[in-house]
């Protein structure tokens, strides 16, 4: 039956509901092996889906598990989904400080895909923090604390975990359909009633250009709030890696002060305070995003947010002080420099090739099995536009696991480009899509007018 499937597939055919219901079940029980579903989504990943196939995607990836009921807890639930990016940690900023603000939110990630980061592993270096919790667990801890942060497990959509990490290590990450299933069925399954989206732009992502990024905000957005998920899209810039620093334990160090109120760098802060904001608005705890924004600023410079980011890994299996000697506690055993090769300007840094270098150095996988090093990363000290002498240090790499880096290097190196020309500027958000429809942006300043 699978084989046929796939000869559909591979011809262009289409696949009814009920085939989809059969064939994720099927995958989910294990009666349907890893390698015939690689060939389907290899065959789907050259072929497309139809609407119809990605919503019963959709349907069959969220009753693989149990659907939360969280009328039980007041207010409205709020949570945000990234499409992926390189040194993209919005989300470990946002979920404290909206929390903290009395917004529940109920966060089911995923684990890095392809070249990108995951917030789960992001939040798997954190020494004792875990994020495969029971369905019970799950709205106990946030009923209790506010947030709570976990992974697809066997009562939450077990299926969009087997079917994420195949297509990590199958390249056939980049299929949109599946992509809007994925990300929209951990949001349905958790019981939010208000989402915020960030469609990432450019090479480090996985949409190339700001029409496919439209089409999939749109996808997301109808299929959303066809579901009573109430959903804002932004499609944001990812031709180059987010913040100051890429990686697990790196993303978390740098969260960490962005949280503290510690000077951030400025797009990521920019990114932090619009889905902080949009979550805010959504959440009904302000009229407009300018009021919105004044809140979260006020939940971090309070020292609110970061206490909320200690609870939630209290309550999540971290020791209660786990965040004073973080840095300490994921100390890299090696660390490398990477310096500019020449004078001139650094025009680019890469997101592809910094996220590939970061899966090389043990940051990501390369076979489902495979085990992440949670310190591995990069350190940006250098930035796109600034100028830099032959000899200057551009970055620092950092890892523990890996006996033989040089490869890794090398890549992490290539992503580096000094030249004579100027950086060319790009703006931060490119569009803005709800259920009215979608407009152009190009000052997200636009956004809180
Ligand atoms: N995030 C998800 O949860 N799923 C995808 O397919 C891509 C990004």
């Amino acid at each position: 039956m699978v084989i046929d499937w796939i000869r559909r597939k591979q011809q262009g055919g289409e696949l009814t509901a009920e085939e989809i219901r059969e064939l994720t079940e099927g995958f989910t029980r294990g009666d349907v092996p890893d390698y015939q579903m690689a060939a389907l989504l290899m065959a789907i990943y050259f072929k497309g889906l139809t609407a119809a196939e990605g919503k019963a995607f959709l349907r069959a990836l969220i009753s693989s598990g149990e659907r939360q009921d969280l009328s039980g807890i007041p207010g409205i639930k709020v949570d945000k989904h990234s499409t992926g990016g390189v040194g993209d940690k919005v989300s470990l900023v946002v979920a404290p400080v909206v929390s903290s603000l009395g917004i529940p939110v109920p966060m089911i990630s995923g684990r890095a895909l392809g070249h990108t980061g995951g917030t789960l592993d992001k939040l798997e270096s954190i020494p004792g923090f875990r994020t495969k919790l029971s369905a019970r667990e799950f709205r106990r801890i946030l009923a209790d604390v506010g947030c709570v942060l976990v992974g697809q497990s066997d009562s939450l959509v077990p299926a969009d975990r087997r079917l994420y990490a195949l297509r990590d290590v199958t390249s056939t990450v980049k299929i949109p359909g599946l992509i809007a299933a994925s990300i929209l069925s951990k949001k349905i399954a958790e019981g939010a009633n208000g989402l915020v989206l960030d469609v990432k732009i450019g090479e480090g992502g996985f949409l190339p250009n700001e029409e496919e990024a439209v089409e999939l905000a749109k996808l997301l957005v109808a299929w959303a709030e066809e579901n009573g998920l109430h959903t804002v899209a932004l499609g944001t810039d990812m031709e180059t890696p987010l913040g100051h620093a890429a990686g697990n334990a790196p993303e978390v160090i740098e969260s960490l002060k962005i949280l503290k109120g510690e000077e951030p760098d400025a797009r990521l802060a920019t990114l932090c305070e619009l889905q902080g904001a949009m979550m805010i608005w959504l959440g009904g705890k302000a009229n407009d995003l300018r009021v919105a924004r004044q809140l979260y600023r006020e939940a971090v410079v309070s020292g609110k947010a970061i206490q909320k980011m200690q609870e939630i890994a209290h309550a999540q299996g971290a020791a209660g002080d786990v965040f004073e000697n973080f840095e300490q506690n994921v100390r890299p055993k090696k660390k490398a420099a990477i310096t500019a090769s020449r004078s001139g300007i650094l025009a680019r840094i890469h997101a592809q090739k910094i996220g590939w270098g970061l899966v090389d150095l043990g940051a990501g996988r390369k076979k489902a099995s495979d085990p992440v090093d949670p310190t591995a990363g990069i350190y940006f000290v250098a930035r796109e536009g600034d100028t830099v002498k032959a000899g200057d240090a551009l970055a620092e790499v950092v890892w523990s696991a890996l006996n033989d880096a040089a490869e890794s290097l090398a890549r992490l190196r290539e992503a580096f480009v000094v030249s004579d020309e100027p950086a060319t500027e790009r703006p931060l958000v490119f569009f803005v899509c709800d259920r009215v429809g979608c407009r152009t942006v190009r000052q997200s300043e636009e956004l809180f007018v």
